[in-house]
């Protein structure tokens, strides 16, 4: 069995990037710079956010943080997006989700530009990525799929089951796997809430991506020996006996998937770590096409 080692891959990714920002600046050229824009108070999106902003030093970004109040109103926070189009000291920027639920996530969306899109969800690059044009991939697919090609899992000809179908991680999955690309080729289904048969198809499977967000959802008895396993879940569980209050799941039993697994991501140190360095190497596109 294989760890596929998100923290490590990340950290390979982040230096490869610090390097090439210490030869941008020795050439006098621009220093990448992303925002990030977080609406209200949620405890999680508020780490993640934090999380991106530091890792934009690590590497030797620019980074701002907007953070704007639960009751700004929608046309504020488009006005604030209108800012960061026309500003020309920003390469990249995204909008954290979810959004309260007074704002209209789409029309957000949709108001930033594509070229500053640096999270990939613009209908534009969504657009992009499915007819395998050059674009932003959305970080966290990206990230696996990355992961999946230093490792050099074999994924050509193999069957996927993704199991979630959300815009920003199922969806950009089960298109990427199937494209003829570094980690592509494979024959993918995708399994969602209404799936009746998901053990069958799991039991089937080469490549298992889990992506719907229910602590230990995926069990031992559900796939087969030698499985690849990519957990994308991240679940707060109330732990008394850690410091916090909380330990940190994924959406495997890993206990039980693991003993049966040729390469599997931990919770934590997998795929989380691998969405800021892929968010990171974005940005640095941003910026590199612009200059
Ligand atoms: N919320 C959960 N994941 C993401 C992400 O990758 N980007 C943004 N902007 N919000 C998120």
């Amino acid at each position: 069995m294989t760890i596929l080692d998100g923290k490590k891959t990340s950290a390979d990714i982040k230096s490869e990037i610090a390097e090439r920002v210490k030869e941008l600046k020795a050439k006098g050229k621009k220093t990448p710079h992303l925002a990030a824009v977080i609406v209200g108070n949620d405890g999680a999106s508020k780490t993640y956010v934090g999380a991106k902003v530091k890792a934009c030093e690590l590497v030797g970004f620019e980074s701002t943080l907007v953070e704007l109040p639960e009751e700004t109103t929608e046309a504020a926070l488009l006005a604030k997006i209108e800012e960061l189009n026309t500003n020309d000291a920003i390469d990249g920027y995204i909008v954290q989700l979810p959004l309260p639920k007074h704002i209209d996530e789409h029309k957000v969306l949709l108001a930033v530009d594509a070229t500053k899109d640096v999270d990939g969800f613009h209908p534009t690059n969504v657009g992009r990525m499915a007819l395998e044009l050059p674009t932003f991939l959305p970080a966290t697919p990206y990230g696996i799929m990355e992961l999946l090609e230093r490792y050099q899992v074999p994924t050509s000809g193999k069957n996927v089951v993704v199991i979630g179908r959300s815009h920003i991680v199922g969806r950009p999955m089960s298109i990427l796997m199937s494209q003829r690309r570094a980690a592509g080729d494979a024959t993918v289904t995708v399994a969602h809430s209404r799936t009746e048969n998901l053990k069958e198809l799991t039991l089937n499977a080469d490549i298992v991506v889990v992506a719907l967000g229910v602590a230990e959802f995926l069990t031992g008895d559900m796939v087969k020996e030698g499985v690849t396993i990519i957990d994308v879940g991240i679940t707060r569980i109330k732990d008394d006996s850690k410091k916090n209050g909380f330990r940190l799941a994924g959406d495997v039993h890993f206990e039980s998937v693991a003993p049966k697994a040729e390469f599997i991501t931990p919770v934590p140190g997998g795929v989380g770590p691998m969405t800021i360095a892929m968010l990171l190497k974005n940005t640095l596109l941003a910026g590199e096409q612009k200059s």
